[in-house]
């Protein structure tokens, strides 16, 4: 196991270039079951793609990977069996569940269990999936999902617009029969990015004005190729870093609009961002301002995941800056480390209170999670003296090259093995 070892205090300056979203490029690998053979560019290296491509190689899928683009083909295809350890490598496997039935019209997954987010529940996708037809039964920890005969098209309203859910419908939905309808689905990039893949594989797949998903079956898909959306959230954690050390930075190959809720809050907290031809580009201020209300929605609202960065900067606002976490309940473990590296925070249920103090101090400090780890780095590129971040296998799971592109912005970071 490695971790980080950050000495704090340089400000951050130049440019990073933003790789491929890893929230997009999980549901569209699970969507190169329903062709032969597809290929995906600005493919992330990611502990989680990788997780995704045991998956693919499991089921029987080859895969061919040269630099960042990744051949799936699925001629081969042998089992539609997900067993535990590969569901427990990654808990979003279960995206590939709608993929799997769709291809071959059963599936056995393990259950997901609970994971460092707190519980979480995979209802929405088990009665979704139901409706499109498919039967499922619980047994000695394992899903077994049959369809009778066909998958059939249906009109679905999701009671809160989950992510998961929303792709698994569209995966399984593609191949059924008649049309499918999804009510309040979730808006985020990443579903109109998988959407934009299956309509290149041949799904006739269109999002209204509202959100609504309307999804007509067809036979097959046919091979395609795709190009993934940059990841959002690492954009905003390096606007994040760069913000706290009171740096400068240009991210490239970034879409702005994606991050529309993020520039403002920044921008409370003193931040210039500029969009250029190039990319987006941040001054951060001299001392963060505090941040009115930070809460976190469903897209276009603020991202859950970009909440831990965004508390680390707010750490040495001064003055009181309040989140509220309205996606996930327990997304507030990276509080208690922080405090550990000398910040105030109070939390009450949802609510996080975080009073600005003028400085954080290195210390030794533990991953809780993928996002929250990165929020530790970023604490600690503004904090007096040496952190050692550990179990920096969270970061890995969705940040390519985290220490090498800080280091090349300034960052005072290496990766040691311990
Ligand atoms: C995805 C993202 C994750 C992000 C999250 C919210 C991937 C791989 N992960 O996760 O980074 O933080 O969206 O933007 O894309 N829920 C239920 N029942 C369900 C499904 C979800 O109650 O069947 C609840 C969850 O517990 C959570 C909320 O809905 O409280 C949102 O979850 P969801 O949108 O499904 O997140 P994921 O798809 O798991």
């Amino acid at each position: 196991m490695s971790k980080y070892v950050i000495e704090g205090g340089n400000k951050l300056t130049g440019e990073v270039m933003v790789h491929g979203a890893k929230n997009s490029v999980l549901p569209i690998l699970a969507a190169t079951l329903l062709t032969d053979t597809s290929t995906i560019h600005n493919c992330p290296s990611l502990s989680d793609v990788d997780a995704a491509f045991n998956i693919l190689s499991n089921l029987g899928c080859r895969i061919v990977r040269e630099d960042d683009s990744v051949t799936v083909e699925t001629e081969a295809l042998s089992s539609c069996t997900i067993p535990e350890h590969l569901m427990r490598e990654m808990r979003s496997s279960i995206v590939f569940l709608g993929a799997v039935v769709a291809r071959c019209g059963k599936a056995k997954i393990s259950m997901p269990g609970g994971c460092e987010l707190g519980p979480r529940p995979i209802d929405l996708h088990l009665s979704a999936l139901e409706k499109l037809g498919v039967t499922i039964e619980e047994e000695h920890g394992y899903l077994n999902c049959t369809v009778e005969d066909k998958l059939r098209g249906a009109t679905i309203s999701l009671p809160f617009p989950s992510v998961g859910a929303t792709e698994n419908i569209m995966l399984a939905a593609c191949t059924a029969e008649g049309e499918t309808v999804i009510h309040n689905p979730a808006r985020e990039p990443e579903i109109v990015d998988l959407a934009n893949f299956l309509q290149r594989a041949g799904a006739r797949i269109h999002i209204g004005e509202n959100g609504t998903i309307y999804i007509q079956g067809v036979q097959k898909l046919h091979p395609t190729e795709h190009t993934v959306i940059p990841d959002r959230i690492a954009a905003a954690t390096y606007l994040c870093c760069a913000a706290i050390t009171g740096g400068e930075v240009l991210l490239k190959k970034v879409i702005p609009q994606h991050l529309t809720s993020v520039f403002p809050i920044l921008e409370e907290a003193g931040c210039r961002i500029r969009h250029t031809g190039g990319g987006i580009y941040l001054q951060g201020p001299e001392r963060p301002r505090p941040l009115r209300t930070v809460r976190t929605m469903p897209y276009p609202g603020f991202p859950t995941d970009a909440q831990s960065p965004m508390m680390a900067l707010s750490c040495i606002a001064s003055g009181t800056s309040v989140f509220v976490e309205n996606i996930f309940e327990s997304r507030y473990k990276h509080a208690y480390e922080l405090t550990r590296m000398g910040a105030r925070i109070h939390l009450e249920g949802r609510v996080a209170v975080v009073e600005g103090v003028s400085r954080l101090h290195g210390t030794r400090v533990v991953c809780t999670d993928l996002r929250g780890g990165a929020a530790l780095c970023c604490a600690a590129l503004a904090a007096q003296g040496r952190s050692e971040i550990t179990k920096i296998n969270h970061i890995e799971r969705g940040y390519q090259d985290f220490d090498k592109n800080l280091r090349s912005l300034g960052a005072i970071m290496e990766k040691v093995r311990e």
